[in-house]
């Protein structure tokens, strides 16, 4: 049996406070962990634009002792030249593991479906879980244990960004807000499935319309582009749409006094946040970017050692 994490949800609570500890450990000691020795391949496979989830997993990989095989999404036209389940089996008979960015979820589905080997979500349409995974250890690494801890997204709650906080933070016990305009509010079943979560785990969630509202006492303040990949014919009307969301130093004013600024990034600024607040003192973008590869790291690792063991639990 083989584990994958194609969303935050995949992981439970216990697993994620796991994978977080075992991605603490790895910052420290960065090779402590060889799952990949060999080396053996992971293919990491772009379907849209990257550089912070290249780097972080070419480099992590590197780490685990593997060797990264980058393939670019617009030469193995996957789904177009060949299908989802046909490029998985080639995949899984080259590769320990497959790291995909793509578009709709179903896809990264498909690709777990019929590979044989661990797949982990580099970023779908709808979530991103590996870069929450990094804002998460960012805010324990500042703020300590995340039960109890309040987040507030602003900006774009339909997106990938919205859903992983969602689902991520509620399993993680924390109190999530996501907060945007009419047209761009979360899906509702990923909004249902966050709220099992938190009653479970005595965190919370909400959709809080008004921005100032989502994020009064908030502890952590997290925004993202207004326009993401493949939304770009729509942009003009968004940053319409978006401007009272600006994530600025008023609106960061009325969150807890030592609240963090995070963005998954490319930052967009004097759009979704102000050049003062993105490389102001309460950023911690810089470390969130550098996190990717040890919360990458942890993921792999755990993902390799569950599947090794049939532990598919
Ligand atoms: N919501 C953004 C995230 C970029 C890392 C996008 O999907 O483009």
């Amino acid at each position: 049996m083989t584990r994958h994490f194609l969303r935050d949800d995949d992981l439970t609570p216990a697993q994620q406070a796991e994978v977080l500890d075992l991605a603490v450990r790895l910052k420290a000691a960065p090779y402590d962990e060889r799952p990949l020795a060999g080396p053996r391949t992971v293919a990491v496979l772009f379907d849209k634009p990257t550089l912070r989830t290249q780097a972080s997993f070419a480099s992590g990989i590197a780490e685990l002792g593997g060797f990264p095989m980058i393939i670019d999404g617009s030469l193995a036209q996957v789904g177009v030249r060949e299908s989802v389940p046909d490029v998985a089996r080639v995949l899984g008979r080259q590769a320990a593991m497959v790291v995909w960015r793509t578009h709709d979820q179903s896809r990264l589905e498909q690709m777990a479906e019929h590979c044989g080997v661990p797949v982990v979500n580099a970023l779908t349409d709808q979530f991103h879980p590996c870069q929450v995974l990094a804002d998460l250890l960012t805010l324990r690494e500042h703020h300590g244990p995340l039960a109890g801890q309040v987040l507030a997204f602003v900006g774009d709650a339909a997106c990938n960004m919205g859903h992983s906080y969602l689902l991520a933070g509620a399993t993680a016990g924390m109190h999530v807000r996501v907060s945007g305009p009419t047209g761009f509010h979360p899906d509702p079943e990923v909004l249902a499935q966050a709220e099992t979560v938190a009653h479970a785990t005595g965190g919370s969630v909400a959709f809080v319309a008004d921005p100032v509202e989502a994020v009064t006492g908030a502890g952590a303040v997290a925004t993202d582009t207004w326009v993401s990949m493949g939304r770009e014919d729509e942009a003009a009307a968004r940053v319409e749409a978006f401007a009272p969301w600006q994530l600025d130093a008023t609106l960061l004013g009325h969150a807890d006094a030592d609240a963090l600024v995070l963005h998954c990034l490319p930052a967009y600024r004097g759009k979704e946040i102000t050049a003062e607040v993105i490389d102001g003192p309460q950023s911690v973008v810089w470390d969130e970017a550098e996190n990717r590869r040890h919360a990458q790291k942890a993921v792999m690792t755990w993902l390799l050692d569950r599947s090794r063991s049939g532990d598919c639990a």
